[in-house]
Parts: C-alpha cells; sequence; structure tokens
C-alpha cells in the first residue's frame, strides 16, 4: 500500500475518490472544512441533501456525489461520524474503514481521505483513518482459487503544508500499529494444519530478521531441560512438537522494560476431556494471545519505542490420544510448583504458568499476558471488553489507557483472595480447574501462582479476540490488543 500526505487545493485531487465528512449537530448535519468547500463547489448540494432529511451524518452513512468535471477526483464519498458528543479517534478509524472498504468493493485503488474533526488533533485524526482504512480493507483469501477484485493501492491524507511533517509522522505510526494488527489477524485465521507450532516460530524467526528483533527458538529437547512441565504435559498428546519462542527488543540502557507473554495453543480439541463438536473449529482461533504479542512485536521492531520489550510466546496443540495427558496426572511447572490435573481443556493455563515461570527467574516486570483462556470470558464480557486482571493498579489503569488510544475497550475484573479457595488441591500445590464459578477469576487466580513479585497483568481476550460478524472489519480475527500493547510501550518508554 502507498501511504502519503496530500497538501495541494482539493481540486487538484485526482484518483479514484475522496473522502470527506458531516457531523450531526443536534437535528442538523454539519459539514467538515472540507466538506463545505465541495458543498460549494456543488452550488450547495449536501446543504440540499441534508435539509431535505436524505443525508443525516449518522455514523457510517455514505453519501456519494459525482463531479461531473467539478474536481479531478471521480469521486466525493460523504462519511457521517453521528453525534457530534460522540465523537472519538475511534470513530475516524471506525468510519474511516466503513469508507474504505466501500470504495473497494467498488473498485476504487486510489483514495484520498479527509475525515477530521474540530476536537481531534490532526495528527491523531491522521493516525486513526490510516489506521481504520488498513485494518477495514483487510482480508484473508489465500486459500480462495477465484480471482479476486484488484484491492485499494494507494492512499492520501489531505492536510496542511505546514503540518505535512506531523502528518507523515503519524502515517508511519499508523501503518505500524496497522501491519502489526493484521500480521496477527493473519496468525489467527490460517488454519491449524498450516499454523502448527513449528510454523509459528518460522514465522516469529522471520518477522523478527524483518524488524531488527533478537530471536530465539526453544525446540524439545531444551523445554526439558527447562522443566516446563506444563508445556510438555499439554503437547503430548499431540505428533507436534511443541516450542517456546523467545523475541527480543532492545531499545533502553536505562534499564526500562515489559515483558509479553501469549498463549499459543494452535488448536484446541480439549484434549481427554474433549470438546463438543460444535464450533470446534474456531479453536483454531486459540492461540490470539500468542498472535497478539508477535503482531505487537512486529509494530514494536518497526517503532523502536525506547524501551526494553521482551516477547514469550509458549506453543503447542492440545490433542487427545495414547500419549495425551490425563485428568488425575499431576504437573511439575518450571518454577517447582505442582497442579493437580482437572480437566485437560484447562490447558492454557498451563503452558502460560510456564511462560510467566521463565519471566521470573530472568527478573522480568512488568508482565502482561494475553490469551483466549477461558469460555467463562465469552458469557461475561462478549466481545466488547477485555476482563483485565492484574497484581497492580498502575498497570491497570495504564493498559486502559493503552487501549483507549488504539480503540480498545478493557475492563478490570476481581481478583479477590476468597477466588483462590477455589483451586485449592488436597494432592498438589493447586488445581487446575475451579468449577463452573468464576472460570475466569479461578483460571486467573492460577496463573497469579507464577508470577512471582512482578507486576503483572492478564487479559483474557476469548470474546475479544474473534468476531464472527463482520463489523467496521471483516468478520474473523481481530488481532486485539496488539495496539494496546504497542501503546503500553511507548507509554512505558516515557
Ligand atoms: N480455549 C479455551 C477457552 C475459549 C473458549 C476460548 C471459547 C475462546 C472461545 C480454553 O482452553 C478452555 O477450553 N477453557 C475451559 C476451562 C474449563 C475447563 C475450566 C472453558 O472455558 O470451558
Ligand atoms: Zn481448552
Ligand atoms: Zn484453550
Amino acid at each position: 500500500m502507498n501511504l502519503q500526505v496530500a497538501t495541494g487545493a482539493i481540486r487538484a485531487i485526482t484518483g479514484d475518490a475522496l473522502v470527506v465528512t458531516a457531523t450531526r449537530k443536534g437535528d442538523n448535519v454539519q459539514l467538515s472544512t472540507a466538506a463545505s468547500e465541495i458543498d460549494a463547489l456543488f452550488e450547495g448540494l449536501l446543504t440540499e441533501r441534508s435539509t431535505d432529511g436524505e443525508f443525516k451524518a449518522g455514523s457510517g452513512e455514505l453519501l456519494t456525489l459525482y463531479p461531473q468535471g467539478r474536481l479531478k477526483v471521480k469521486r466525493v464519498l460523504v462519511v457521517g461520524l453521528g453525534k457530534q458528543e460522540n465523537i472519538t479517534t475511534q470513530t475516524l478509524r471506525r468510519n474511516s474503514a466503513i469508507a474504505a472498504r466501500h470504495l473497494q468493493k467498488s473498485g476504487a485503488h486510489t483514495i484520498t481521505l479527509a475525515l477530521s474533526w474540530d476536537g481531534i488533533d490532526n495528527a491523531q485524526a491522521a493516525q486513526a483513518q490510516v489506521e481504520g482504512a488498513l485494518l477495514g480493507l483487510y482480508n484473508f483469501r489465500n486459500y480462495q482459487s477465484k480471482e479476486q477484485n484488484a484491492a485499494v493501492n494507494t492512499l492520501s491524507v489531505l492536510a496542511s503544508q505546514d503540518q505535512e511533517q506531523a502528518i507523515e509522522q503519524a502515517i508511519r505510526t499508523a501503518e505500524a500499529l496497522a501491519a502489526g494488527t493484521n500480521f496477527a489477524r493473519d496468525l489467527v485465521n490460517e488454519p491449524p494444519n498450516v499454523l502448527t507450532p513449528e510454523e509459528m516460530a518460522k514465522r516469529a524467526q522471520a518477522m523478527a530478521q524483518r524488524v531488527g528483533l533478537e530471536c530465539e527458538i526453544f525446540e524439545k529437547e531444551k523445554i526439558e531441560q527447562l522443566g516446563m512441565g506444563g508445556l510438555l504435559a499439554v503437547s503430548q498428546g499431540s505428533v507436534l512438537p511443541p516450542r517456546f519462542i523467545v523475541l527480543r527488543h532492545r531499545g533502553s540502557d536505562s534499564g526500562k522494560q515489559l515483558t509479553l507473554v501469549g498463549k499459543g495453543i494452535t488448536f484446541d480439541t480439549g484434549g481427554i476431556s474433549l470438546k463438543p463438536a460444535a464450533d470446534m473449529d474456531k479453536m483454531k482461533g486459540d492461540m490470539g494471545g500468542a498472535a497478539a504479542v508477535l503482531g505487537a512485536m512486529h509494530a514494536i521492531g518497526t517503532l523502536k519505542p525506547a524501551i526494553n520489550v521482551t516477547a514469550l510466546v509458549p506453543t503447542c496443540e492440545n490433542m487427545p490420544s495414547g500419549s495425551s495427558y490425563h485428568p488425575g496426572d499431576i504437573v511439575r511447572i518450571s518454577n517447582g510448583k505442582t497442579i493437580e490435573i482437572n480437566n485437560t481443556d484447562a490447558e492454557g493455563r498451563l503452558i502460560l504458568a510456564d511462560a510467566l515461570s521463565y519471566a521470573v527467574k530472568e527478573g522480568l516486570s512488568p508482565i502482561v499476558d494475553l490469551a483466549t483462556l477461558t469460555g467463562a470470558m465469552v458469557v461475561a464480557l462478549g466481545g466488547i471488553n477485555t476482563g483485565i486482571f492484574s497484581n497492580d493498579k498502575e498497570l491497570t489503569d495504564a493498559i486502559i489507557a493503552a487501549g483507549k488510544l488504539a480503540g480498545e475497550k478493557y475492563w478490570p475484573m476481581p481478583m479477590d483472595e476468597e477466588y483462590g479457595e477455589l483451586i485449592k488441591s488436597e494432592i498438589a500445590d493447586i488445581k487446575q480447574t475451579g468449577g463452573r464459578q468464576a472460570g475466569s477469576i479461578t483460571a486467573a487466580k492460577i496463573l497469579e501462582h507464577f508470577v512471582g513479585d512482578s507486576k503483572w497483568a492478564h487479559l483474557d481476550i476469548a470474546g475479544s479476540s474473534f468476531s464472527d460478524k463482520k463489523s467496521y472489519q471483516e468478520q474473523g480475527a481481530t488481532g486485539v490488543g496488539v495496539r494496546t500493547l504497542v501503546n503500553l510501550a511507548h507509554d512505558l518508554a516515557k
């Protein structure tokens, strides 16, 4: 994709389409500066369409104008941003995505974006609309034989000359954030016969090389040496060997750091505690946490914030077979603690326990882990909010703020000591699951046993990482977490 700043007059813009905005103020439509200019060139056509009530500037509402000689550009698309009091950068991101998708479907290749709102700084607006367009235009069609329509190949952002540099910078940031998000979406959307633990490691390694990160891949022998009993137990039912991926971005000599951990189950059948057949195919996405961490590292490698960031990704398959781990097994995690297995479908916490223990042993803090960990999270918050479970209020607040900037929502969940009662075991240090009550919290309480004194937050993305419905993005993987993590790294680098 060619991304650039356009600084000329509106009349000088060429290409297939120009996107401008209008907002809703009370019962009236208010045009942006660019839209007013268009309106004047069209002798008040836009004002007329609004007063007639044909165009109400509701969020996502579209109106197409054909210049017929008034402009060089072939089409003008007016997109509504909705009520003024509700407009945020996420409104621009969403509506840019809607506009870009609409234009791509109707054959546009070169688009100029002029989405703006008085309440949002121009550089932030530029970043949001480029992110939105790139996220909206994403699709996953690698496996369809049918010839695809030619895609949008050039996006320009309209800006005044004195702001050219700031806008250029914002576009580069947006490009990195969207590329990281779409990298994660590809990993989640890939089928499980392609994206095996080995393949994930290969892609991580290739990506690290491309953007300049250090990369180490631990194979089974090394995982055994490290005593990662959780990762070994879960993977032992599969013919595919596990991997443990370590990536490092070195951006600081002053000791600033952040560690990211992602659950990388490339397919979750449940193991001996087998899942029902319906919707089991969705469990190809059980590596959404790993994907988010790798996607964030893709962007972090590109943007190079002044902080050291370590990424840890344990990855394997959870399969039923003659060599699977059993309910009743006692598994020893690499920090020495034992877990009594009572449901082999609660595999994520076992592989995360080993990764968290590894981080603690390396003296790493703060740690943020992301995982499609529990079905109970989907029930509690659906796809709208991601649950945060943490031992540190400041880190929680920083993640929520980073998410807001990214257009991703997080909701803090309770971690009271009393929940720990539910995972007491008679024969091991802890029990793997605590039964039906508070399933997402007891899962987080298990993880808490492995974070030592490190500051830590666990993000359960089971509901938010995959969407069955088309929204402003294609259905499938959402890439949730990527942009939040990159924003968090920048925030902690300050
Ligand atoms: N990968 C699943 C959680 C999940 C469910 C993610 C739905 C996305 C959508 C996880 O490994 C799992 O199966 N958890 C069990 C835990 C239970 C056995 C305590 C669950 O949530 O049912
Ligand atoms: Zn499971
Ligand atoms: Zn799982």
